[in-house]
């Protein structure tokens, strides 16, 4: 499979959410003073690699906080996605042209930002980890392969870089109300986060504690948090269309990976979609720093 694509759509609906479980894991990670502990001296930019980076929300949410000058190398395989970037910083459209420098700018901190078009399956030795101070990603450790995580941890550990991996799946579906198939959708589900995303078998629900032990062999610190998505239908008008796209995102998926349970999968959709607006879901992820022997912080 070439890779996996995601709209620009579903990247702004998820947004505010991936937000506040990255601002509650923040807190458990200790992340603002961490990270800080990254920056170079004399005023030197820290210099960041986002590895799928979509529409820019990691660096929305992880540029203020880290503070200071920055340099951004921003990488997808999609280039509608990297297209947006200008629209969702809130920047003139004239500098979409693609390959054009961006900057970024806020309280505390300015980042220039590059965007390469790359695809990070085959092409992942070609990036400049030497010149890097911190790799992330978000939202993409379950999409991939041991074996490619195995190849990004060899080479960002040998440049010595810091590692901050957030919202990462870890296969926690909570529903209140429960319905009594619940954990068996589940079950399909996390089945189907296992499939080819392009970089070979996902990972999945597993990206975390494999991450974390490739991580500790490499003498790294490593420490996470949990980023869950919390959920209230009843109170939160965008939680509810979240919810109700989560409920058709699953059925589908699990039906896909059990033809023969389409009906039950259907009704369970039915009676999930009936009940949104009462229900309130908590999707476990899970975020993940770590830091190169020797670093303070
Ligand atoms: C779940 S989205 C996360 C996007 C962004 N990091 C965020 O948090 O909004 C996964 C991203 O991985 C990118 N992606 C998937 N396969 C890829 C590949 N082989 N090379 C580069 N990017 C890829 C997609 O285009 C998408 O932007």
């Amino acid at each position: 499979m070439s890779g996996a694509h995601f709209s620009a759509a579903w990247l702004r609906q998820r947004e505010p959410f991936d937000s506040s479980a990255r601002d509650a894991a923040a807190r458990r990670l200790q992340l603002q003073a961490r990270l800080r502990a990254l920056r170079p001296p004399h005023g030197s930019p820290t210099r960041v690699i986002d590895l799928a980076c979509g529409t820019g929300a990691n660096l929305r949410w992880l540029a203020p906080r880290l503070g200071g000058p920055q340099q951004w190398l921003a990488v997808d395989h999609d280039a509608a996605l990297l297209r947006r970037w200008p629209e969702r910083l809130g920047l003139a459209p004239g500098a979409a042209a693609f390959g054009a420098p961006l900057r970024f700018s806020g309280p505390g901190f300015q980042a220039g930002i590059v965007r390469q078009q790359m695809n990070l399956a085959s092409r992942l030795d070609s990036l400049p980890w030497h010149a890097a101070h911190l790799v992330t990603a978000s939202a993409l450790l379950d999409l991939v392969s041991l074996d490619w995580l195995q190849r990004l941890v060899a080479v960002a550990t040998a440049a010595r870089a810091a590692l901050l991996f957030t919202l990462s799946v870890d296969g926690r579906h909570i529903w209140s109300p429960a319905d009594p198939l619940d954990t068996a959708v589940a079950g399909l589900f996390g089945a189907h986060q296992h499939r080819d995303k392009g970089f070979g078998p996902a990972l999945g629900a597993g990206a975390i504690t494999a991450c974390r032990t490739l991580l500790q062999a490499a003498g790294y610190r490593v420490f996470s948090a949990a980023s869950d998505w919390r959920l209230d239908g009843e109170t939160d008008a965008r939680a509810l269309a979240l919810q109700r796209a989560l409920v058709d995102g699953i059925a589908a998926a699990a039906t896909e990976q059990s033809p023969a349970s389409a009906a039950a999968l259907r009704a369970w959709r039915q009676r999930r979609r009936a009940l949104c607006h009462t229900t309130r879901l908590r999707v476990g992820h899970v975020d993940l720093l770590a830091l190169p022997p020797g670093l303070a912080g």
